[in-house]
């Protein structure tokens, strides 16, 4: 039960460049609910959270622009959604801080992110990594939002943010303060793997450009890493069943049944029994249809980025202006006089 108005927020980090797994896994499920009047919608470039790894302050002005350039290539409007960066924003990190307070180490200690991103070096680890999830808790509840686009890798921490949801609510008995936000999980798409493991998450960050599909490649390299791409040797299998055990064959048609917005089945319906020499070309087509266009316009959006300046600033004023009463109200609730400067 929740008294709260629907309100959509997602975030996405600048590091790197965008990945296809990054547009089918969240950023075209954005786009997707532009369509429902429903929702209020925000939508951010999270650069507080790409700091709590080292980043160089020339590039990551350059890629937090080129991830709103990407929201809009995709389709994202800034009429109709709330398109801003996170550090604009002082709510993020005011509310941040009080949840750093409110969340327990022993919950911060189960996150799985943390320990794949801190690796073995643990001890040299950025305080700030270790308590992500709790930023991520404040950007989703400084708007109450109630439904967050993300993908799979994400769920953990949005029950993180539940947790603190409820514990504020309890510890401070405001009943219904901030709401129970629910993940949107496209599970089709939730997770699109490595093109040369299938075992493996496509990610902005492995070694191997050849692993992943950028927003920004042009058509030539698409196709070429599609071509690449790692299979198997038997051909199509004409039912969903017959791709277990086949993590690369189970990934391409997956991307292939996202890229068509038809289902597996149908996908394989039309191409079993092919084998990869004649459903790699197919897939590259499509591709090539469906991504080089978003990375064409991002381009050209680059070429002003002054635009797209202007776009996160008036977007930042209008996250501001609905985040300001709900920080007024929690430094309120807990005693802290006249706090916040949001
Ligand atoms: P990040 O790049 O870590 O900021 O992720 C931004 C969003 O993209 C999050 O909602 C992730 O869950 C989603 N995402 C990232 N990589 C993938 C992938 N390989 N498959 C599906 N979703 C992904
Ligand atoms: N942690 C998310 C990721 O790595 C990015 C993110 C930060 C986010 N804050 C958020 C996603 C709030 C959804 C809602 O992908």
């Amino acid at each position: 039960m929740t008294t709260h108005a629907p309100r959509v927020f997602s975030g996405m980090q600048p590091t790197g460049n965008l990945t296809l797994g990054n547009y089918l896994g969240a950023l075209r499920n954005f786009v997707a609910l532009q369509d429902d009047e429903a929702f209020e919608r925000l939508y951010c470039v999270v650069d507080l959270h790409a700091i709590t790894v080292a980043q160089d302050p020339a590039t990551l002005s350059r890629t937090t622009r080129e991830v709103a350039a990407a929201y809009i290539a995709s389709g994202l409007d800034p009429k109709r959604s709330i398109l801003f960066n996170q550090s604009r924003v002082t709510a993020h990190a005011e509310l941040g801080w009080i949840f750093t307070c409110v969340a327990r180490m022993g919950w911060l200690n189960r996150m799985t992110q943390f320990k794949e991103k801190a690796g073995k070096n643990r001890e040299n680890a950025s305080v700030g990594l270790f308590s992500y999830p709790t930023l991520m808790a404040a950007d989703i509840l400084a708007y109450r939002a109630t439904h967050v686009p993300v993908g799979e890798d994400q769920k953990q921490h949005l029950e993180l943010t539940r947790d603190i949801a409820a514990k504020f609510n309890n510890d401070f008995q405001v009943p219904d303060f901030f709401p129970q936000p629910e993940p949107l999980i496209q599970k089709e798409t939730a997770r699109i793997m490595s093109l040369r493991n299938g075992a493996n998450k496509m990610s902005k960050s492995d070694p191997s450009d050849m692993s992943r599909i950028n927003l920004t490649d042009d058509a030539d390299l698409i196709a070429q890493k599609i071509r690449k791409a790692k299979t198997d040797p038997e051909p199509l299998p004409s039912e969903a069943e017959g791709l277990e055990g086949r993590p690369e064959a189970l990934n391409l048609v997956g991307i292939f049944a996202a890229l068509s917005g038809v289902s597996v089945a149908d996908v394989l319906a039309e191409h079993g029994g092919q084998g990869f020499g004649a459903f790699k070309p197919a897939l590259a087509d499509l591709t090539v249809e469906r991504i080089a266009p978003i990375g064409e316009e991002m381009r050209r959006l680059m070429e002003t980025p002054d635009e797209i300046d202007a776009i996160l600033a008036d977007g930042a004023e209008r996250a501001g202006a609905l985040a300001r009463p709900v920080l007024r109200e929690v430094y309120e609730t807990l005693g802290l006089n006249g706090g916040g400067t949001a």
